[in-house]
């Protein structure tokens, strides 16, 4: 067994009100797959802040090759060989990648001299990763999540890390780039740079790991499991404390398709995004949008929304026509959008969870007076209770919960709201396990008073196992639709990378 990379003892952290760490013992071997496991606010991304320097830990020991540390800045961190990359991640969007990579080098751009040097420096960077194809001068904001990824990786690289955290990196991507990930990890490991890896996916563990850290409530409850020694239902009963039964809702046994659609999309068509879409859903139906990120889905679903205005085609609501392009009337109509990018578009930071949860609802309270207040607290903590946000006291800032907590916050406000028609794009990206399957029940339950429910998922299990119907979408086209339950994940897969069933 080689000697530790690294090694955290009884790590405390405490913020007002919450002891975030509470004793936590971690240790990391070079050239390993470390993952890091525990329900949403369990104290992952906060022991990474405190191991890099974000946080100051209020007790406990970090060594680092041998020797005591503690970073008083990211930066310091980087310098010793130890990276991280965050989840939300702290790249500069109106800087070129290059001057990403780079950033915070001791030397402004690493010493070199001229930008000729810099974008060599970091072409070859981007090269190694598997990725020439993103170029250096682009500006970082033109990239998609998984570029801006990468090019976070380069600069942990550019710092030649030993240690490269990586908390929930697959939440932002498809099928395609993280199998890309997963050999660029095997690819450094090869080389004896050990991971750090947080995923709320377990059959990624399963994948790429080889040892395994649980979290819950703050606290080690299994530390450096190998990963071959333990089941997944293992896992998820140390994360849960319990035992979680992955089934999803029934489906209705009556056929709903019958009648008139309460959603009817005809030869929707955006130019260079996708191509003549059409669907019905009716009320009481799911119906699943799933292909590769980059697809066209989540652009299909905002202009459904009335956030983008299409080229050419229909959106019909109850019969009744919407104006092209005007979410005011989307709304209006009674449709809403729970959207992918969660934090940046959708939620109030500096507010509690009740006003977060309660601001697509807030006429239905507001005019109630204080009877409203206590009425919405309520309707808002039961929600929030059911989706296990956790802490669970509504008059928490935003901020201050951890990044799937956020995320239930907004799902949570949609699920609030009634709407005759809910649009949800990847509902359940870094939620965890446990809280998953609440929530697809809380989503079956809406279908069933006589929501139509359209939702898009690059989790293709969660597709079949929660949709009625399902829509394959490829290239900004439907390359195919059938009820749920005549299709395979082999299948669905064969579709999106080949655009029909093997
Ligand atoms: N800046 C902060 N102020 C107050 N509380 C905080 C702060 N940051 C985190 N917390 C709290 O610390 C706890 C652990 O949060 P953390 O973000 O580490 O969870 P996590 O395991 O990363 O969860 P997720 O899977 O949802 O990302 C949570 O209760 C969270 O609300
Ligand atoms: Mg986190």
């Amino acid at each position: 067994m080689s000697r530790p990379l690294l090694e955290m003892h009884g790590i405390v952290k405490e913020f007002p009100g919450v002891r975030a760490l509470d004793n936590v013992d971690l240790d990391v071997r070079p050239g390993e797959v470390h993952c890091l496991l525990g329900q949403n606010g369990a104290g992952k991304s906060t022991l990474i802040k405190v191991l890099a320097g974000a946080h100051t830990p209020d007790e406990g020991r970090i060594v680092w090759q041998g020797e005591d540390v503690s970073f008083a800045h990211p930066i310091d961190a980087l310098g010793h060989g130890l990276a991280t990359i965050y989840q939300e991640l702290d790249l500069v969007d109106g800087l070129s990648v290059a001057d990403n990579i780079f950033l915070g080098h001791e030397h402004s751009r690493g010493g070199f001299v001229s930008r000729g040097e810099t974008n060599k420096a970091a072409a070859a960077l981007l090269a190694r990763l598997g990725h020439p194809e993103i170029k250096p001068g682009r500006e970082l904001g033109s990239l998609t999540p998984a570029g801006k990824q990468i090019t976070s990786m380069a600069r942990a690289l550019s710092y030649n890390a030993q240690l490269i955290v990586m908390d929930e990196p697959s939440a932002v991507l498809d099928g395609d780039e993280v199998g890309n990930l997963f050999r660029v990890i095997k690819e450094i490991t090869s080389e004896g740079v050990a991971v750090v890896y947080i995923s709320h996916r377990l059959e990624e563990i399963r994948e790429i790991g080889d040892r395994v850290t649980v979290l819950k409530d703050g606290r080690t409850v299994a530390q450096g499991l190998a990963v071959a020694d333990v089941t997944t239902r293992e896992v998820v009963s140390l994360m849960t404390g319990r035992d979680i039964e992955f089934v999803f809702p029934d489906r209705p046994t009556t056929a709903v398709e019958t009648g008139a659609p309460l959603l009817r999309v005809e030869g929707l068509s955006r130019k260079g995004e996708f191509a003549d879409v059409s669907f019905d859903v009716h009320p009481g139906e799911i119906l699943g949008l799933t292909g590769l990120v980059g697809a066209g889905r989540s652009e299909i679903l905002e202009t459904v929304y009335g956030a983008r205005t299409p080229d050419e085609g229909t959106v019909t609501l109850d019969g009744q026509r919407m104006r092209p392009g005007s979410v005011t009337a989307a709304v209006k109509a009674g449709m809403g959008l729970c959207p992918e990018e969660r934090k940046a578009q959708a939620l109030v930071l500096g507010d509690t969870v009740i006003r977060n949860v309660s601001l697509a609802t807030l006429g239905r309270y507001a005019n109630a007076g204080l009877i409203g207040a206590e009425a919405e607290r309520e309707d808002v903590e039961k929600l929030t209770r059911d989706l296990d946000v956790r802490p669970a006291d509504g008059r928490r800032v935003v901020r201050t919960l951890s990044g799937g907590n956020q995320q239930k916050a907004v799902l949570a406000r949609w699920l609030l709201r009634e709407c005759k028609v809910l649009l949800l794009d990847e509902p359940t990206r870094g939620v965890d396990v446990g809280a998953r399957s609440e929530l697809y029940q809380l989503v079956r339950d809406l279908a069933d008073s006589g929501v139509a429910v359209v939702m898009v998922s690059s989790e293709v299990p969660e597709v079949l196992g929660l949709a009625d119907r399902v829509l394959v979408v490829r290239d900004g086209r439907v390359v195919h639709e059938s009820p749920a339950t005549e299709l395979t994940e082999a299948d669905v897969l064969d579709l999106v990378m080949e655009g029909h069933a093997a």
